[in-house]
Protein backbone atom coordinates (compact mmCIF):
# COMPACT_ATOMS: atom_id res chain seq x y z
CA UNK A 1 0.00 0.00 0.00
CA UNK A 2 1.33 3.08 -1.13
CA UNK A 3 -0.14 6.80 0.42
CA UNK A 4 1.14 10.43 -0.18
CA UNK A 5 1.01 12.98 2.82
CA UNK A 6 0.32 16.21 1.94
CA UNK A 7 1.05 18.95 4.26
CA UNK A 8 2.45 22.15 5.23
CA UNK A 9 4.83 20.89 8.23
CA UNK A 10 6.79 17.84 9.09
CA UNK A 11 8.92 17.67 12.38
CA UNK A 12 12.02 17.94 13.02
CA UNK A 13 12.21 19.52 9.97
CA UNK A 14 9.76 22.59 9.96
CA UNK A 15 6.67 23.16 12.97
CA UNK A 16 4.44 25.21 13.91
CA UNK A 17 2.53 22.88 16.42
CA UNK A 18 1.22 19.34 16.49
CA UNK A 19 0.65 19.21 13.02
CA UNK A 20 4.12 18.57 12.54
CA UNK A 21 5.08 16.00 15.20
CA UNK A 22 1.89 13.85 13.27
CA UNK A 23 3.61 14.32 9.95
CA UNK A 24 6.87 13.30 11.17
CA UNK A 25 5.42 10.11 13.38
CA UNK A 26 2.39 8.65 11.57
CA UNK A 27 4.21 7.49 8.48
CA UNK A 28 6.70 5.78 10.61
CA UNK A 29 4.24 4.30 12.44
CA UNK A 30 2.98 2.92 9.01
CA UNK A 31 6.13 1.76 7.55
CA UNK A 32 5.65 -1.32 10.42
CA UNK A 33 2.42 -2.10 8.88
CA UNK A 34 4.05 -2.24 5.97
CA UNK A 35 2.65 0.91 4.14
CA UNK A 36 4.58 2.82 2.10
CA UNK A 37 3.40 6.44 3.30
CA UNK A 38 5.84 9.26 1.60
CA UNK A 39 5.52 13.36 2.86
CA UNK A 40 4.79 15.43 0.29
CA UNK A 41 5.69 19.41 1.71
CA UNK A 42 7.54 22.34 0.43
CA UNK A 43 11.22 23.07 0.94
CA UNK A 44 11.29 26.34 2.93
CA UNK A 45 14.31 28.22 3.23
CA UNK A 46 15.14 26.83 7.22
CA UNK A 47 15.61 23.50 5.74
CA UNK A 48 16.85 23.89 2.68
CA UNK A 49 19.73 21.89 3.16
CA UNK A 50 17.84 18.28 3.22
CA UNK A 51 17.38 18.83 -0.61
CA UNK A 52 21.01 19.10 -1.26
CA UNK A 53 21.25 15.48 -1.24
CA UNK A 54 18.05 14.05 -2.92
CA UNK A 55 17.25 13.56 -6.36
CA UNK A 56 14.89 15.43 -8.79
CA UNK A 57 11.88 13.29 -9.73
CA UNK A 58 9.97 15.86 -11.30
CA UNK A 59 9.95 19.51 -12.68
CA UNK A 60 8.07 22.60 -14.33
CA UNK A 61 9.58 25.68 -15.59
CA UNK A 62 6.23 27.55 -14.88
CA UNK A 63 4.62 26.63 -11.21
CA UNK A 64 2.78 30.01 -10.05
CA UNK A 65 5.47 32.24 -11.99
CA UNK A 66 8.68 30.32 -10.90
CA UNK A 67 11.09 27.14 -11.65
CA UNK A 68 9.97 24.00 -9.35
CA UNK A 69 11.44 20.31 -8.82
CA UNK A 70 10.42 17.88 -6.46
CA UNK A 71 12.83 16.38 -4.93
CA UNK A 72 13.02 12.60 -3.25
CA UNK A 73 15.12 12.06 -0.50
CA UNK A 74 14.86 10.47 2.86
CA UNK A 75 15.80 12.05 6.26
CA UNK A 76 15.30 11.53 9.86
CA UNK A 77 13.02 7.86 8.92
CA UNK A 78 10.57 10.05 6.71
CA UNK A 79 10.58 9.65 2.94
CA UNK A 80 10.04 13.22 1.62
CA UNK A 81 8.73 14.87 -1.68
CA UNK A 82 9.76 18.15 -1.02
CA UNK A 83 8.96 20.80 -3.30
CA UNK A 84 11.28 23.35 -4.69
CA UNK A 85 10.03 26.56 -5.75
CA UNK A 86 12.47 29.13 -4.51
CA UNK A 87 9.89 31.84 -5.62
CA UNK A 88 7.21 30.49 -3.24
CA UNK A 89 8.86 28.85 -0.23
CA UNK A 90 12.64 30.27 0.03
CA UNK A 91 12.44 33.33 1.76
CA UNK A 92 12.71 34.90 5.58
CA UNK A 93 10.09 35.03 7.92
CA UNK A 94 8.09 32.04 9.33
CA UNK A 95 6.42 29.13 6.85
CA UNK A 96 2.79 31.23 7.02
CA UNK A 97 3.81 34.50 8.21
CA UNK A 98 6.53 37.09 6.63
CA UNK A 99 8.93 39.34 9.03
CA UNK A 100 6.22 41.79 10.34
CA UNK A 101 3.76 38.33 11.38
CA UNK A 102 1.31 39.07 9.15
CA UNK A 103 -0.10 36.11 6.57
CA UNK A 104 1.75 36.22 3.79
CA UNK A 105 -0.19 37.92 1.12
CA UNK A 106 0.39 34.82 -1.89
CA UNK A 107 -0.63 31.88 0.84
CA UNK A 108 -3.13 30.96 -1.71
CA UNK A 109 -0.76 29.95 -4.68
CA UNK A 110 2.39 28.96 -2.24
CA UNK A 111 -0.45 26.00 -0.93
CA UNK A 112 -2.54 26.19 -4.23
CA UNK A 113 0.40 25.09 -5.89
CA UNK A 114 1.70 22.49 -3.09
CA UNK A 115 -1.74 21.12 -4.02
CA UNK A 116 -1.71 21.34 -7.56
CA UNK A 117 1.69 19.23 -7.34
CA UNK A 118 0.11 16.87 -5.28
CA UNK A 119 -2.27 16.18 -7.95
CA UNK A 120 -0.17 15.63 -10.77
CA UNK A 121 1.87 12.99 -8.25
CA UNK A 122 -1.47 11.31 -7.09
CA UNK A 123 -2.22 11.10 -11.29
CA UNK A 124 1.05 10.40 -13.00
CA UNK A 125 3.34 9.16 -10.13
CA UNK A 126 6.87 10.78 -9.33
CA UNK A 127 9.78 8.53 -10.92
CA UNK A 128 7.45 5.25 -11.02
CA UNK A 129 6.16 5.85 -7.33
CA UNK A 130 2.62 5.87 -7.75
CA UNK A 131 0.15 6.32 -4.65
CA UNK A 132 -3.03 4.09 -3.97
CA UNK A 133 -4.46 6.55 -1.89
CA UNK A 134 -3.87 10.66 -1.23
CA UNK A 135 -3.81 11.73 2.40
CA UNK A 136 -4.20 15.50 2.77
CA UNK A 137 -3.72 17.56 6.08
CA UNK A 138 -5.44 20.46 6.98
CA UNK A 139 -6.28 23.95 5.01
CA UNK A 140 -3.07 23.65 2.97
CA UNK A 141 -3.79 20.28 1.22
CA UNK A 142 -7.16 21.19 1.28
CA UNK A 143 -7.24 21.71 -2.78
CA UNK A 144 -6.06 18.14 -3.47
CA UNK A 145 -9.41 16.28 -3.61
CA UNK A 146 -10.58 19.62 -5.74
CA UNK A 147 -7.84 19.23 -8.51
CA UNK A 148 -8.39 15.47 -8.38
CA UNK A 149 -11.91 15.90 -9.16
CA UNK A 150 -11.89 18.67 -11.91
CA UNK A 151 -9.49 16.33 -13.81
CA UNK A 152 -11.01 13.98 -16.19
CA UNK A 153 -7.81 10.89 -15.72
CA UNK A 154 -8.43 8.75 -13.25
CA UNK A 155 -7.05 9.08 -9.72
CA UNK A 156 -6.49 7.77 -6.18
CA UNK A 157 -9.08 8.18 -3.35
CA UNK A 158 -8.60 10.92 -0.57
CA UNK A 159 -8.59 11.17 3.10
CA UNK A 160 -8.54 14.53 4.50
CA UNK A 161 -7.63 15.32 8.19
CA UNK A 162 -8.91 18.29 9.81
CA UNK A 163 -5.73 18.87 12.85
CA UNK A 164 -7.81 22.11 13.50
CA UNK A 165 -11.16 24.07 12.21
CA UNK A 166 -10.28 27.07 13.38
CA UNK A 167 -7.71 27.67 10.56
CA UNK A 168 -9.40 27.23 7.27
CA UNK A 169 -7.61 29.20 4.36
CA UNK A 170 -10.31 31.25 3.04
CA UNK A 171 -9.20 33.32 0.45
CA UNK A 172 -11.18 35.92 -1.93
CA UNK A 173 -13.07 34.18 -5.01
CA UNK A 174 -11.32 35.83 -7.76
CA UNK A 175 -8.32 33.27 -6.70
CA UNK A 176 -9.83 30.72 -8.73
CA UNK A 177 -8.73 31.35 -11.96
CA UNK A 178 -5.10 31.63 -11.15
CA UNK A 179 -5.03 28.81 -8.66
CA UNK A 180 -6.68 27.01 -12.31
CA UNK A 181 -9.74 25.79 -10.18
CA UNK A 182 -12.36 25.29 -12.96
CA UNK A 183 -15.68 27.80 -12.12
CA UNK A 184 -18.17 24.97 -12.11
CA UNK A 185 -16.58 23.80 -8.75
CA UNK A 186 -17.57 27.60 -6.80
CA UNK A 187 -20.51 26.19 -5.62
CA UNK A 188 -22.04 25.81 -2.32
CA UNK A 189 -21.67 21.86 -2.41
CA UNK A 190 -18.54 22.56 -3.25
CA UNK A 191 -15.22 25.31 -2.71
CA UNK A 192 -17.61 28.41 -2.00
CA UNK A 193 -18.00 29.11 1.92
CA UNK A 194 -19.53 32.42 3.28
CA UNK A 195 -18.62 34.14 -0.82
CA UNK A 196 -15.09 32.81 -0.27
CA UNK A 197 -12.51 30.42 -1.56
CA UNK A 198 -12.15 27.65 1.06
CA UNK A 199 -9.41 25.62 0.70
CA UNK A 200 -10.27 23.03 3.77
CA UNK A 201 -14.00 23.33 2.37
CA UNK A 202 -12.74 22.01 -1.01
CA UNK A 203 -10.87 19.05 1.17
CA UNK A 204 -13.98 18.26 2.91
CA UNK A 205 -16.21 18.77 0.10
CA UNK A 206 -14.49 16.53 -1.79
CA UNK A 207 -12.43 14.38 -0.03
CA UNK A 208 -13.71 10.50 0.06
CA UNK A 209 -13.21 10.30 3.67
CA UNK A 210 -12.60 12.96 6.54
CA UNK A 211 -10.79 12.35 9.73
CA UNK A 212 -10.23 14.29 12.78
CA UNK A 213 -7.65 13.64 15.04
CA UNK A 214 -9.79 12.12 18.65
CA UNK A 215 -13.48 10.71 18.64
CA UNK A 216 -14.82 13.87 20.61
CA UNK A 217 -13.54 16.52 18.27
CA UNK A 218 -15.34 14.62 15.70
CA UNK A 219 -18.74 15.07 17.41
CA UNK A 220 -17.83 18.52 19.02
CA UNK A 221 -17.06 19.76 15.36
CA UNK A 222 -20.85 18.69 14.17
CA UNK A 223 -22.41 21.36 16.40
CA UNK A 224 -22.08 24.50 15.96
CA UNK A 225 -20.67 25.52 19.25
CA UNK A 226 -17.08 23.99 17.67
CA UNK A 227 -17.73 23.70 14.17
CA UNK A 228 -17.02 27.26 13.09
CA UNK A 229 -19.12 27.19 9.67
CA UNK A 230 -18.80 23.33 9.07
CA UNK A 231 -21.09 21.65 11.43
CA UNK A 232 -23.80 21.64 8.87
CA UNK A 233 -21.49 20.30 5.87
CA UNK A 234 -19.57 17.58 8.45
CA UNK A 235 -23.01 16.36 10.07
CA UNK A 236 -24.56 15.72 6.14
CA UNK A 237 -21.27 13.92 5.53
CA UNK A 238 -21.18 12.02 9.36
CA UNK A 239 -20.89 8.77 7.70
CA UNK A 240 -17.90 9.67 6.23
CA UNK A 241 -16.19 11.61 9.07
CA UNK A 242 -14.53 9.71 12.30
CA UNK A 243 -12.12 10.58 14.75
CA UNK A 244 -9.19 8.83 15.06
CA UNK A 245 -6.85 9.64 18.24
CA UNK A 246 -3.06 11.34 17.66
CA UNK A 247 -0.53 9.54 19.58
CA UNK A 248 3.25 10.50 20.03
CA UNK A 249 6.49 9.55 19.09
CA UNK A 250 7.22 7.48 22.14
CA UNK A 251 11.10 7.67 21.26
CA UNK A 252 11.45 11.07 21.19
CA UNK A 253 9.65 11.29 24.00
CA UNK A 254 11.16 8.85 26.47
CA UNK A 255 11.89 9.64 30.15
CA UNK A 256 14.33 6.71 30.55
CA UNK A 257 16.84 8.13 27.26
CA UNK A 258 15.76 11.45 26.93
CA UNK A 259 19.01 13.80 26.25
CA UNK A 260 16.87 17.47 26.59
CA UNK A 261 17.18 16.36 30.96
CA UNK A 262 19.29 16.97 33.37
CA UNK A 263 18.48 13.49 34.61
CA UNK A 264 16.86 10.35 32.98
CA UNK A 265 14.15 8.71 34.85
CA UNK A 266 11.24 5.83 34.55
CA UNK A 267 7.83 4.59 36.29
CA UNK A 268 9.97 2.30 38.78
CA UNK A 269 12.65 5.10 39.42
CA UNK A 270 11.08 8.04 39.92
CA UNK A 271 13.58 10.41 42.20
CA UNK A 272 16.07 11.47 39.41
CA UNK A 273 12.74 13.44 38.78
CA UNK A 274 13.65 15.93 41.44
CA UNK A 275 17.08 16.88 39.52
CA UNK A 276 14.84 18.10 36.15
CA UNK A 277 12.45 19.84 38.97
CA UNK A 278 15.52 21.69 40.40
CA UNK A 279 17.01 23.05 36.97
CA UNK A 280 14.06 24.37 35.73
CA UNK A 281 12.89 26.14 38.85
CA UNK A 282 15.92 27.46 38.36
CA UNK A 283 16.09 28.56 34.98
CA UNK A 284 12.67 29.70 35.52
CA UNK A 285 14.31 32.26 38.69
CA UNK A 286 11.03 30.28 40.86
CA UNK A 287 11.55 29.45 44.53
CA UNK A 288 10.88 26.03 45.85
CA UNK A 289 7.04 25.54 46.01
CA UNK A 290 5.38 24.59 49.38
CA UNK A 291 4.48 21.39 49.60
CA UNK A 292 2.48 22.37 46.12
CA UNK A 293 3.33 21.23 42.65
CA UNK A 294 5.26 22.87 39.79
CA UNK A 295 2.80 23.66 37.10
CA UNK A 296 4.24 24.34 33.86
CA UNK A 297 2.30 25.12 30.36
CA UNK A 298 4.19 24.71 26.82
CA UNK A 299 1.73 26.63 24.37
CA UNK A 300 0.74 28.81 21.20
CA UNK A 301 0.00 31.55 23.50
CA UNK A 302 -4.02 31.98 21.79
CA UNK A 303 -7.82 32.29 22.81
CA UNK A 304 -7.70 28.42 21.67
CA UNK A 305 -5.60 27.74 24.56
CA UNK A 306 -7.14 29.33 27.12
CA UNK A 307 -4.44 31.10 28.95
CA UNK A 308 -6.40 34.10 29.94
CA UNK A 309 -8.33 32.29 31.85
CA UNK A 310 -4.95 31.28 33.66
CA UNK A 311 -3.99 34.78 33.70
CA UNK A 312 -7.11 35.13 36.27
CA UNK A 313 -6.80 31.87 37.94
CA UNK A 314 -2.82 33.12 39.67
CA UNK A 315 -4.06 34.35 42.63
CA UNK A 316 -5.52 30.90 43.41
CA UNK A 317 -2.47 28.86 42.29
CA UNK A 318 0.35 30.95 44.21
CA UNK A 319 -2.51 31.51 47.03
CA UNK A 320 -1.77 27.42 47.53
CA UNK A 321 2.01 27.70 47.61
CA UNK A 322 2.34 26.38 43.90
CA UNK A 323 4.54 27.52 41.09
CA UNK A 324 3.98 28.08 37.38
CA UNK A 325 6.69 28.25 34.52
CA UNK A 326 5.14 29.05 31.09
CA UNK A 327 6.79 28.70 27.85
CA UNK A 328 4.76 30.27 25.00
CA UNK A 329 4.90 32.36 22.23
CA UNK A 330 2.26 34.17 19.97
CA UNK A 331 -0.70 36.81 20.43
CA UNK A 332 1.50 39.63 21.77
CA UNK A 333 -1.06 40.96 24.02
CA UNK A 334 -0.92 37.66 25.98
CA UNK A 335 2.79 37.55 25.92
CA UNK A 336 3.11 41.17 27.76
CA UNK A 337 0.48 40.00 29.67
CA UNK A 338 2.09 37.20 30.84
CA UNK A 339 5.94 38.59 31.59
CA UNK A 340 4.14 41.30 33.58
CA UNK A 341 2.81 38.45 35.76
CA UNK A 342 6.37 37.21 36.04
CA UNK A 343 6.89 40.54 37.14
CA UNK A 344 3.85 40.73 39.57
CA UNK A 345 4.36 37.10 41.10
CA UNK A 346 8.20 37.01 41.35
CA UNK A 347 9.71 33.76 41.95
CA UNK A 348 6.28 32.01 42.33
CA UNK A 349 5.43 32.37 38.02
CA UNK A 350 7.84 32.26 35.46
CA UNK A 351 7.75 32.99 32.24
CA UNK A 352 9.95 32.40 28.98
CA UNK A 353 8.60 33.76 25.78
CA UNK A 354 10.16 32.04 22.14
CA UNK A 355 10.10 28.61 20.88
CA UNK A 356 12.68 26.02 22.45
CA UNK A 357 12.14 22.24 21.45
CA UNK A 358 14.66 20.68 24.33
CA UNK A 359 13.57 23.44 26.95
CA UNK A 360 10.08 21.89 26.64
CA UNK A 361 11.34 18.31 27.14
CA UNK A 362 12.58 19.62 30.26
CA UNK A 363 9.57 21.17 31.42
CA UNK A 364 7.85 17.50 30.94
CA UNK A 365 10.54 16.19 32.67
CA UNK A 366 10.51 18.47 35.35
CA UNK A 367 7.04 19.82 36.49
CA UNK A 368 4.91 18.24 38.66
CA UNK A 369 1.93 18.83 36.65
CA UNK A 370 0.71 20.75 33.04
CA UNK A 371 -1.89 22.95 32.57
CA UNK A 372 -4.11 22.74 29.37
CA UNK A 373 -7.42 24.96 29.89
CA UNK A 374 -7.79 24.99 26.28
CA UNK A 375 -11.08 25.88 25.04
CA UNK A 376 -11.05 23.81 22.23
CA UNK A 377 -8.65 21.19 21.76
CA UNK A 378 -8.79 19.06 18.62
CA UNK A 379 -6.62 15.95 20.10
CA UNK A 380 -3.74 18.42 21.80
CA UNK A 381 -0.27 16.60 22.16
CA UNK A 382 0.96 18.36 25.84
CA UNK A 383 -0.89 15.88 27.69
CA UNK A 384 0.40 12.86 26.19
CA UNK A 385 3.85 14.00 26.62
CA UNK A 386 2.71 14.73 30.17
CA UNK A 387 1.32 11.28 30.88
CA UNK A 388 4.16 9.79 29.09
CA UNK A 389 6.57 11.54 31.66
CA UNK A 390 4.54 11.06 34.16
CA UNK A 391 3.64 15.08 34.88
CA UNK A 392 0.16 15.06 35.79
CA UNK A 393 -2.11 16.80 32.79
CA UNK A 394 -4.96 19.25 34.10
CA UNK A 395 -7.42 19.87 31.41
CA UNK A 396 -10.10 20.87 30.22
CA UNK A 397 -12.39 18.33 29.23
CA UNK A 398 -13.15 19.08 25.61
CA UNK A 399 -11.73 17.79 22.31
CA UNK A 400 -8.67 15.12 22.52
CA UNK A 401 -8.10 16.16 26.16
CA UNK A 402 -11.59 14.50 27.03
CA UNK A 403 -10.61 11.50 25.16
CA UNK A 404 -6.69 10.68 26.86
CA UNK A 405 -7.02 11.54 30.29
CA UNK A 406 -8.86 9.92 32.87
CA UNK A 407 -10.14 12.29 35.33
CA UNK A 408 -9.36 11.53 39.21
CA UNK A 409 -12.86 11.80 40.63
CA UNK A 410 -14.07 9.49 43.06
CA UNK A 411 -15.21 6.68 41.66
CA UNK A 412 -11.68 6.38 39.57
CA UNK A 413 -9.87 6.99 42.92
CA UNK A 414 -11.53 4.25 43.90
CA UNK A 415 -11.14 1.81 40.39
CA UNK A 416 -7.49 3.49 40.84
CA UNK A 417 -7.41 4.01 37.21
CA UNK A 418 -6.91 8.02 36.92
CA UNK A 419 -4.24 9.37 35.49
CA UNK A 420 -4.72 13.33 35.50
CA UNK A 421 -7.22 16.01 36.27
CA UNK A 422 -10.09 17.59 34.18
CA UNK A 423 -12.54 20.07 34.28
CA UNK A 424 -15.44 21.50 33.00
CA UNK A 425 -16.79 24.09 32.05
CA UNK A 426 -13.99 26.05 30.88
CA UNK A 427 -13.59 29.13 32.61
CA UNK A 428 -12.27 30.85 35.40
CA UNK A 429 -14.00 28.95 38.07
CA UNK A 430 -13.50 25.74 36.43
CA UNK A 431 -9.83 26.12 36.07
CA UNK A 432 -9.81 27.22 39.69
CA UNK A 433 -11.54 24.55 41.06
CA UNK A 434 -8.88 22.25 39.08
CA UNK A 435 -6.33 23.73 40.45
CA UNK A 436 -7.17 23.05 43.84
CA UNK A 437 -8.27 19.74 42.73
CA UNK A 438 -4.58 19.05 41.84
CA UNK A 439 -2.93 20.79 45.26
CA UNK A 440 -4.87 18.35 47.03
CA UNK A 441 -4.28 15.07 45.52
CA UNK A 442 -0.65 15.95 45.36
CA UNK A 443 -0.40 16.52 49.26
CA UNK A 444 -1.31 12.71 49.22
CA UNK A 445 1.88 11.69 48.24
CA UNK A 446 0.83 7.96 47.83
CA UNK A 447 -1.83 8.68 45.97
CA UNK A 448 -0.10 11.16 43.62
CA UNK A 449 2.96 8.83 42.67
CA UNK A 450 0.52 6.10 41.87
CA UNK A 451 -1.02 7.86 39.84
CA UNK A 452 2.08 9.18 38.32
CA UNK A 453 2.86 5.96 37.50
CA UNK A 454 -0.24 5.13 35.79
CA UNK A 455 -0.34 8.00 33.51
CA UNK A 456 3.78 6.92 32.60
CA UNK A 457 2.26 3.56 31.69
CA UNK A 458 -1.05 4.99 29.97
CA UNK A 459 -0.15 3.90 26.13
CA UNK A 460 0.52 7.07 24.12
CA UNK A 461 2.04 5.80 21.18
CA UNK A 462 0.77 5.14 17.81
CA UNK A 463 0.07 1.83 17.12
CA UNK A 464 -3.69 1.67 17.39
CA UNK A 465 -4.28 4.71 15.45
CA UNK A 466 -1.80 3.78 12.63
CA UNK A 467 -3.92 0.61 12.33
CA UNK A 468 -7.41 2.69 12.60
CA UNK A 469 -5.65 4.89 9.43
CA UNK A 470 -4.49 1.60 7.09
CA UNK A 471 -7.93 0.21 7.80
CA UNK A 472 -9.58 3.57 6.09
CA UNK A 473 -6.98 3.06 3.34
CA UNK A 474 -7.53 -0.57 2.73
CA UNK A 475 -11.53 0.04 2.77
CA UNK A 476 -10.51 2.88 0.41
CA UNK A 477 -8.87 1.49 -2.21
CA UNK A 478 -10.75 -2.51 -1.90
CA UNK A 479 -14.00 0.07 -3.04
P1 LIG B 1 -1.24 22.92 18.64
O1 LIG B 1 -0.84 22.13 17.47
O2 LIG B 1 -2.65 23.36 18.63
O3 LIG B 1 -0.31 24.04 18.93
P2 LIG B 1 -0.55 20.51 20.17
O4 LIG B 1 -0.64 20.24 21.62
O5 LIG B 1 -1.11 19.51 19.25
O6 LIG B 1 -1.18 21.96 19.93
O7 LIG B 1 0.97 20.63 19.72
C1 LIG B 1 1.81 21.65 20.14
C2 LIG B 1 3.23 21.20 19.92
O8 LIG B 1 4.08 22.34 19.90
C3 LIG B 1 3.75 20.31 21.02
O9 LIG B 1 4.74 19.47 20.48
C4 LIG B 1 4.37 21.32 21.99
O10 LIG B 1 5.33 20.75 22.82
C5 LIG B 1 4.96 22.31 21.02
N1 LIG B 1 5.10 23.68 21.52
C6 LIG B 1 4.14 24.62 21.64
N2 LIG B 1 4.66 25.78 22.07
C7 LIG B 1 5.98 25.57 22.23
C8 LIG B 1 7.08 26.39 22.65
N3 LIG B 1 6.90 27.67 22.98
N4 LIG B 1 8.31 25.85 22.67
C9 LIG B 1 8.50 24.55 22.33
N5 LIG B 1 7.51 23.74 21.93
C10 LIG B 1 6.27 24.23 21.87
C1 LIG C 1 -3.81 21.08 15.78
C2 LIG C 1 -4.62 21.05 17.06
C3 LIG C 1 -4.08 20.11 18.11
C4 LIG C 1 -3.64 18.79 17.49
C5 LIG C 1 -2.66 19.05 16.37
C6 LIG C 1 -2.16 17.78 15.70
O1 LIG C 1 -2.80 22.03 15.79
O2 LIG C 1 -4.80 22.35 17.61
O3 LIG C 1 -5.07 19.88 19.10
O4 LIG C 1 -3.04 17.97 18.49
O5 LIG C 1 -3.28 19.82 15.38
O6 LIG C 1 -3.21 17.00 15.18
Amino acid sequence: MKVLFVASECAPFVKTGGLADVIGAVPKALAGLDVDARVLMPLYRPMKHYGAKGRCVWKAANLQGGKARLIATKAEGVELLLLEAPHLFDRDGGIYIDTAGKDWADNALRFGALAQVAAEVAQEGAAGWLPDIVHAHDWQAGLVPAYLRQSAKPAPPTVLTIHNIAFQGNFPNDMMKPLGLKPALYTQEGLEFWGHLGFLKAGIAYSDRVTTVSPTYAREIMEPEFGMGFEGLLSARAADVSGILNGIDTQVWDPETDTDLVSTYSAKRLKPKEKNRDSLLQRFGLTAPDNAPLFCVVTRLTTQKGVDLLLEALPALTGRGARLAVLGSGDKALEAAFVAAARQYKGQVGVIIGYDEPLSHLMQGGSDAILIPSRFEPCGLTQLYGLRYGTIPVVARTGGLADTVIDANEAAIAAGCSTGVQFSPVTVSGLVHAIHRACDLFADRKQWVGMMRRAMRHPVGWADSAQAYKDIYTALKET
